[in-house]
């Protein structure tokens, strides 16, 4: 099918962006409900949400309007100035992370802006430059953030990085009780690890963490970019645990697919930041608050609800597909990978040749972060894709 665009958006991009990126082969131009549509008119099932940015989908007209009124009123301004509906977000934000005992919000643009500001954070309230973080982590790849990052191809390239990063295995209490010692800031942990193929951490690993950083004096970030906003059917996927961290991070989908990161901070923590220490221009601009606000009043009891059903059944269809490329699927929630032992590229092409849209995750991770709005019949779409792609391997 011939494109609609009357130019070749393809050969432009590949001619005046810097080549950084794995080419999908794939021009999108829009999105309705859950599907992404091709310049061609094709309809792609999203079960990748953007690496989980789009959890209501596309064109939900509720979001729509509240992201379309805040343009037309005051799409940005300075946190120096009040607004309402920054003054709201972060209310709203701050009980949602701790309704116990609600902590104080940093607005920034992105998942890797929200763990840098985490980490400097850390640092000025404990007055050390030591963190421990895992192998295998994935904390964004900006100079901090890949510091605590795991990943010869990420980090070697820049080497030396930043501070004093300590890596130890994920889900292994008893390395993290090694290494955690006085001199320690921090320990930054995913509750469940993304990027790295979604490993989910033996039970009791994550309250076991939290005790030790309050024996050691160290701090608990939680690094919930791509884990929190409901992903996993809580909006905190260490809610499961029943684990508080001292410091949260979350980006992705908390403003609608609008850029924002936030860093949520006890009070304890709050009290030790010194003004000027850190800011950023757009960080906390209304019209990504006017998402976020609409995001956590949708985000209620029956979404979470359903994302943990959905996902429970999603999980449960992968596990039915037997291959010999197949050992296995593990996740919680709608943050699910397909395992597979070999040929992952390739099953990637074959599900997008299938019109079914998933990303890659680690060396061996088929990965899927669909919007919220999926139902069993998309479910049904895509194991029907993948059975169609194994076919024939
Ligand atoms: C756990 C985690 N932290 C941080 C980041 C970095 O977010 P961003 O790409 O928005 O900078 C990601 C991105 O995938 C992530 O998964």
């Amino acid at each position: 099918m011939a494109s609609r665009l009357g130019f070749d958006a393809a050969a432009t991009q590949r001619e005046f962006m810097a080549n950084l990126y794995v080419r999908r082969g794939l021009t999108l131009t829009h999105g309705e409900g859950v599907e992404l549509v091709s310049d061609t008119g094709e309809r792609y099932l999203d079960l990748m949400s953007n690496y989980g940015v789009n959890i209501l989908g596309y064109g939900h007209p509720g979001l729509e309007a509240a992201l379309i009124a805040q343009l037309r009123a005051l799409p940005t301004l300075h946190c120096s100035f009040v607004n309402d509906v920054r003054a709201s977000a972060s209310a709203e934000l701050a009980r949602r992370v701790n309704p116990a005992d609600p902590g104080l919000v940093y607005w920034s643009n992105s998942g890797a802006e929200a763990v840098e500001a985490a980490l400097k954070f850390a640092a000025m309230a404990t007055g050390k430059r030591r963190f421990v973080a895992c192998r295998g982590a994935y904390h964004g790849k900006t100079l901090g953030a890949l510091s605590a990052t795991w990943g010869a191809k990420y980090r070697e390239p820049f080497e030396p990085l930043l501070w004093e990063f300590t890596h130890v295995d994920y889900g292994d209490s008893a390395a993290l009780e090694a290494a955690l010692d006085e001199g320690a800031a921090a320990f930054i942990v995913e509750p469940i690890q993304g990027e790295s193929g979604i490993v989910v951490p033996p039970e009791g690993y994550l309250p076991s963490a939290r005790q030790l950083c309050t024996d050691r004096g160290a701090l608990l970030i939680t690094d919930e970019v791509q884990s929190g906003v409901g992903r996993t059917g809580r909006f905190l996927a260490a809610e499961h645990e029943g684990v508080a961290a001292d410091i949260v991070c979350l980006g992705k989908g908390l403003a609608g697919g609008i850029p924002v990161g936030a860093t949520v901070v006890t009070r304890a923590v709050g009290e030790r930041l010194e003004r000027g220490a850190h800011s950023s221009t757009f960080g906390g601009n209304p019209l990504a608050l006017a998402g976020a606000r609409f995001i956590l009043a949708t985000l209620d009891a029956a979404m979470l609800e359903h994302v943990s059903l959905t996902g429970e059944a999603f999980l449960a269809a992968l596990r039915s597909v037997t291959h010999d490329l197949v050992p296995g699927a593990r996740g919680r929630g709608l943050m699910l990978g397909l395992v597979v032992s070999d040929r992952r590229d390739d099953i990637l092409r074959g599900l997008q040749k299938h019109k079914v849209l998933a990303v890659p995750a680690g060396s061996h991770v088929v990965r899927f972060l669909p919007p919220y709005a999926i139902e069993s019949s998309h479910i049904d779409r895509a194991v029907g894709a993948l059975r169609d792609t194994l076919r024939g391997m």
